[in-house]
């Protein structure tokens, strides 16, 4: 399967003044252009601020964010115009970088519910089958056995909601799973846990975007393209490479290699700028 991001371009309103209710709209995702397939892992790093959780929102069908120009497709088929449940279905899974709490639903009813809906109304879920899958996947990411049964996230620590976020990965089993800073808030073991979870989910009808700041995650994950985001595009496409390079230095030399000052040098920000001639050509500072 494939999951195409062309030009997209997302807006979202927000409060201008709040004296007279006033609201503007404020452009985030500046034409953002990406493909993903089933069999790959991506991760996309960058500054706070970015675009990062926009881009997953939108993909997801969020809708505060108003898509302006450009388009997604499933395979071909027009994601824009999906409802979320829809997306869901078709096997797009997002991992929150801020997961709610869901009161009066546990748990395991809410991944049985969503995991029925995929069957169809013919077909049911074997309870037998469901909870042994669901023990399984509780103790492969060491997570207490009284998490299932209780309210989603209700009361649950940063970590155990991000494990959370994972359980209903594993259980649901997506094509294409973007997992937003699943690795803020979880400490060292579980980092190992989550991340090795992750890495195990790679196959020929998986893909994962991954969202995160540090390399410490992606130490357990083996991805193939890196992606890197500064103030609403892509602007670098690389190998794992790129995570140590900007682990170690941060992502002032991208901004310079590429000339990135939004306000002198816009047309360098829409390129896509491949690592082999770019981030390693420093001695050449012509741009490419
Ligand atoms: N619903 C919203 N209302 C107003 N501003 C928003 C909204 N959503 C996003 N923004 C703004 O858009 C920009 C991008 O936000 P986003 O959350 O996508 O960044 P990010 O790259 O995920 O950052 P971080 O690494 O800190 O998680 C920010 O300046 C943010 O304040
Ligand atoms: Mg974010």
């Amino acid at each position: 399967m494939k999951l195409v991001i062309k030009d997209l371009h997302v807006n979202v309103e927000t409060k201008e003044n709040v004296e007279n209710n006033k609201t503007t709209s404020i452009e985030i995702l500046k034409g953002v252009n990406l493909e993903l397939n089933t069999g790959e892992m991506h991760a996309i790093m960058g500054p706070n601020g970015t675009g990062k959780s926009t881009l997953a929102s939108v993909i997801m069908g969020d809708p505060r964010y108003i898509v302006t120009q450009g388009e997604i497709t499933l395979d071909g088929e027009d994601v824009l115009t999906m409802s979320v449940d829809e997306r869901s279905r078709k096997g797009i899974f997002l991992a929150m970088q801020y997961p709610n709490e869901i009161q009066g639903i546990t748990n395991s009813d809410f991944i049985k519910s969503a995991m029925q809906v995929r069957l169809g109304k013919d077909k049911h879920i074997s309870l037998f089958k469901f909870i042994k899958e669901m023990e399984k996947s509780v103790s492969e990411l060491k997570m207490n056995s009284d998490l299932p049964h209780r309210y989603i996230n209700e009361g649950f620590s940063g970590g155990e909601k991000k494990r959370n976020e994972i359980l209903q990965m594993k259980m649901l089993k997506p094509n294409f799973a973007i997992l937003d800073e699943i690795d803020s808030g979880l400490d060292v073991d579980a980092l190992k846990i989550v991340g090795e979870n992750v890495d195990a989910m790679k196959g020929e009808n998986f893909c994962s975007l991954i969202i995160t700041h540090y390399q410490r995650l992606l130490d357990y994950i083996n991805v193939d393209h890196v992606h890197i985001m500064v103030d609403g595009r892509i602007v670098l496409s690389g190998g794992k490479e790129l995570i140590q390079k900007i682990d170690q230095e941060g992502y002032d030399w991208i901004k310079a290699e590429l000339g990135i000052d939004p306000k002198i040098n816009q047309e360098y920000l829409t390129r896509s700028v491949s690592l082999g001639s770019c981030a390693l050509n420093t001695n050449n500072s012509e741009k490419k």
